[in-house]
């Protein structure tokens, strides 16, 4: 088997069409249709035994960031290996237990929660909450005590470090929105020790995503513990230490650094600062899924412009953004490749908006009805599909072996518009 993407493992050619596991792509298209989102539950599992092996012998807890790709599916097999969850909104929460995610594993990042996710939040018993803001704690603090709780806290810190990645995408900077400054993050802690429904529990900090270098990563684990280290000496204990999440993943040539590499220069950093006996946090989401997943499409026509070629398929920018809204370059594979007739052509949907491209300026010899697959498309792809242009979203299936399992049906046009009504 060779492998058929620089985005890919689970994806392989075999007998002249790709395959995911033991199973042809053409057979999914088959049995399913198309658009589909097609995952390899191998690839899922490794990928997240990956960062767990890394940090086995002693307490740490994975969070997967559940917005990377929140399949019920998906959330239930980590769960099954022991995952934790990071989640952003009272709609991942309902999610992660509707999955058979444990609650004392849940922390709950995002700069605006509101007063009812919070108190969701509490009745469920979570972990901790990632603070982001001083109004957050007050907020925090008074919804605890109307429900007669303790709320467990961790401060998100802004270390100003840059992630190197798209600005879109890169969160640690000071002129993000998200976390609180590191010259202002001892404070708030003081503050929060004196509130009567609030309990300190760790500090956390998340510098943004698709980060190929481990430098940004170290120089803000050093800056996070030189905070762990000044709250010590004030009488704060933590109990974990949090490094978010944002490991990058091959989609071209990107060359990030391995799970394992990451996890051993961050607990080196850990262990050098003598904080062996804090519980480490990751929160890792597109490094778990992305490259264990690929979309499924079928070219409709192929057509001939002045000055460019278009192979127009069925998946469009409502099924996956990351090209729209990034720029990013994802992998085109052709499920049965031809020998010839390449032309360089953009694959694009049939979304009416000239942002609607998957790929662009690709060598391709495609006929209508030959299937693609859009590889990586994991993380980041169907979490962040919508309705545009009145297009149901995909279907998702996980591969296990020879078996394929469809975890979401495709979206029925009824789907669309069941909530809607017109005026008396
Ligand atoms: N923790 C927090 C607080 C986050 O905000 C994120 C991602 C993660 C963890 C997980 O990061 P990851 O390991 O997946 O890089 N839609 C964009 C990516 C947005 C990332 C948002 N935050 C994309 O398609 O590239």
């Amino acid at each position: 088997m060779k492998s058929s993407s620089p985005a890919d493992g689970a994806f392989a050619l075999r007998d002249g069409a790709l395959h995911c596991e033991r199973v042809p792509l053409e057979a999914i298209a088959q049995r399913f249709g198309t658009p589909t989102y097609v995952y390899s539950r191998a690839a899922i599992e490794a990928a997240f035994r990956s960062y767990r092996d890394a940090l086995a012998g002693r307490p740490a807890l994975v969070c997967y960031a559940m917005k990377a790709n929140s399949n019920l599916a998906v959330l239930d097999l980590l769960a099954r290996l022991g995952a934790g969850f990071d989640i952003v909104s009272g709609g991942e929460l309902a999610r992660a237990l509707a999955a058979g995610g444990d609650p004392r594993k849940v922390v709950f990042s995002g700069v605006g929660k509101t007063e009812e996710e919070i108190a969701q939040a509490l009745a469920a018993g979570i972990l901790c909450f990632n603070l982001e803001s001083v109004a957050e704690l007050e907020t925090i603090e008074r919804v605890a005590a109307r429900l007669g709780k303790r709320a467990p806290v961790s401060v998100r810190v802004n270390p100003d470090v840059d992630p190197k990645t798209h600005r879109y995408i890169a969160t640690g900077l000071k002129s993000n929105k998200f976390g609180v400054a590191w010259s202002d993050a001892v404070a708030l802690y003081r503050r929060a020790a004196k509130l009567a429904h609030v309990e300190v529990v760790g500090i956390d900090c998340h510098i943004g995503s698709q980060i190929t270098e481990l430098k940004p990563y170290v120089d803000a684990a050093d800056l996070v513990l030189d905070l762990v280290d000044e709250l010590q000496r004030d009488g704060i204990r933590l109990h974990h230490v949090d490094f978010g999440g944002g490991l990058g993943i091959c989609y071209r040539d990107e060359v990030p650094p391995a799970i394992g590499e990451l996890i051993a220069a961050l607990l080196a950093r850990v262990d050098a600062r003598g904080h062996a006996d804090k519980t480490i946090l990751v929160e890792p989401g597109r490094s778990v899924v992305g490259n264990a997943g690929a979309l499924l499409a079928r070219t409709i026509v192929v057509k001939r412009g002045a000055e460019r070629n278009f192979a127009i398929v069925d998946a469009a920018m409502n099924d996956l953004m990351r090209p729209a809204l990034y720029d990013a370059w994802m992998d085109v594979q052709p499920v049965r490749p031809r020998d010839s007739g390449a032309i360089v052509c953009d694959v694009v949907g049939p979304v009416c908006e000239s942002g609607d491209w998957l790929a662009r300026e690709r060598a391709l010899a495609l006929a209508p009805g030959d299937l693609i697959a859009v590889m990586g498309a994991g993380a980041y792809g169907m979490s962040m599909a919508s309705n545009y242009n009145t297009r149901g979203r995909a279907a998702e299936v996980v591969v296990d072996g020879d078996r394929v399992y469809c975890v979401r049906r495709r979206e029925r046009v009824e789907d669309l518009f069941a909530g809607e009504s017109v005026l008396p």
